[in-house]
């Protein structure tokens, strides 16, 4: 079986808050718009990341660079951030068993340990430098644009590291992560002897995790590789249709559209209910919020608010806000259908009742029910919901979810009439940072950052 999405809750009047009817009786129509629309992309090049699945050669880059390493090393750290980071750390969570890094050598099967900085927290990285074995540590930094200041920064620290460590040759425990043309580290490697893996140039950090960005950490651990890129290809090739019916991402960007739209769902969050998934959902958030958040060519700022949460434990935390706060959200569950390795609830206490009626389920069903009953929870006070089921967490699954929500996102951008592929509002942020920092060529922003009202003490507590 594969990928399914039940949208019943999503649609209104069964759900008052959800899709109307007349909209979603037209949304076929606006969808071949859509699809018209991502051929062209397609046809100019710029959709790269569609192509990946089916890269031959792009996967043997990671496989040959794999098979070099077998044995060396204890750990692997990447450097990056943002969509450098999130995959790594959403493969490792979502098909490593949990704690990883903390399981013994013979549970990991000798499998290295993995490490994804995701930031300049200088507590994080003076902490894990000290616990690692430098002799047997590599480092992945990988940066698509080859210039970011926090993974550049955490590339000169580490490097500086292995050069003061006796009896290290530091281009051995070293490999980038890069364009295979623009940008600094890809001179640096060719002047240092550092393998440099690709990420096409026409693939963007966020839509970049099928590339040696996410299938080198994950294969070094032993992850298989070859099961997210099938799974990924297979879920392209069902979304080559134009029949909204058919297309799973068509139909969970059209939904989540609409009820932004016409509904007032300006919210869309992710909830799987598995451990193993609660990083995905915080890839997802980065993939929708810096693809969709944008201004229109007419000035007006769009874009849904993505927002992660776990069943069942937010139903402890944030699932309160769901129900009875602002109805400003949909709500999309995960459930995986597979009960691998669950656990029966002893019988005891038949005379409490808080604890005797437990007995004799399981967990496994005990977490999905839960989820069932918040679905329908939410579906009763109007709150639209949909659930996307897998069989089960397994590397074929987690390609076809990464594609169908990188396409999804896509389809998004055409109907919020943006380009899901750029970030020009991280920029001046950026910018500030290098004025700041003295990084030459800054200047204007230097003269900009200059004019921003200074701290006043009368606004000030
Ligand atoms: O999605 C994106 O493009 C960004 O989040 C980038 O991944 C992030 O800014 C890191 O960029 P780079 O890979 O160029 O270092």
């Amino acid at each position: 079986m594969t990928l399914k999405i039940d949208y019943t809750n999503m649609l209104a009047p069964a759900v008052a808050g959800g899709v109307p009817s007349d909209a979603w009786e037209r949304a076929g129509e606006a969808f071949t718009a859509v699809m018209a629309d991502v051929r062209r992309q397609r046809q100019g090049g710029t959709l790269g990341f569609l192509d990946v699945p089916g890269d031959a050669a792009l996967r043997a880059q990671t496989e040959r660079f794999v098979a070099s390493r077998r044995g060396l090393d204890h750990d692997i750290v990447v450097l990056g951030i943002g969509g450098s980071a999130l995959g790594p750390i959403a493969l490792r969570t979502a098909l490593r068993p949990p704690y990883w890094n903390l399981l013994s050598d013979r549970v990991r099967g000798g499998m290295p340990r993995l490490h994804v900085l995701d930031n300049v927290d200088p507590r994080t990285i003076s902490a894990l430098m000290a616990e690692l074995d430098l002799t047997r540590t590599l480092f992945i930094v990988t940066s698509k644009s080859g210039g970011t200041a926090e993974t550049m920064a955490q590339y000169l620290i580490v490097r500086e590291r292995l050069r003061s460590t006796p009896g290290i040759d530091p281009d051995r425990h070293l490999v980038f992560v890069t364009d295979p043309k623009q940008g600094a580290l890809r001179p640096l490697a060719g002047a240092e002897g550092i393998p440099a893996l690709d990420i096409p140039a026409n693939v963007g950090g966020r839509f970049s995790v099928l590339t040696p960005v996410g299938m080198l950490p994950a294969a070094l651990i032993g992850i298989d590789i070859g099961g997210l890129l099938d799974g990924a290809g297979a879920m392209a090739k069902r979304c080559a249709s134009d029949d909204l019916a058919r297309n799973p991402a068509g139909t969970y960007a059209m939904l989540q559209w609409l009820a932004d739209t016409r509904a007032g769902a300006h919210i869309h969050v992710l909830m799987p209910y598995a451990d193993a998934l609660r990083d995905f959902a915080g890839w997802f958030v980065q993939l929708w919020a810096e693809s969709l958040g944008k201004i229109q060519s007419d000035g007006r700022s769009v874009g849904p608010t993505p927002l992660a949460a776990l069943g069942a434990t937010d139903q402890h935390s944030q699932v309160q806000l769901f129900m009875e706060g602002p109805a400003d959200k949909t709500v999309t569950f995960v459930a995986t259908l597979d009960r691998e390795g669950d656990l029966e609830i002893p019988r005891a206490y038949p005379d409490v009742k808080e604890l005797s009626y437990l007995g004799g389920h399981t967990l496994g069903e005990l977490l999905d029910v839960e989820r069932q009953a918040t679905a329908g929870a939410l579906a009763k006070r109007g709150r639209p919901n949909m659930t996307i089921a897998l069989d089960r967490v397994d590397a074929h699954h987690v390609g076809e979810l990464i594609m169908m929500l990188e396409l999804a996102t896509l389809y998004a951008g055409s109907l919020y009439a943006v380009d899901p592929l750029n970030q020009p509002g991280v920029e001046l942020g950026k910018q500030f940072t290098y004025a700041m920092l003295g990084r030459p060529g800054s200047e204007a922003a230097r003269t900009e950052w200059n004019t921003l009202p200074v701290p006043d003490p009368k606004f000030t507590v």
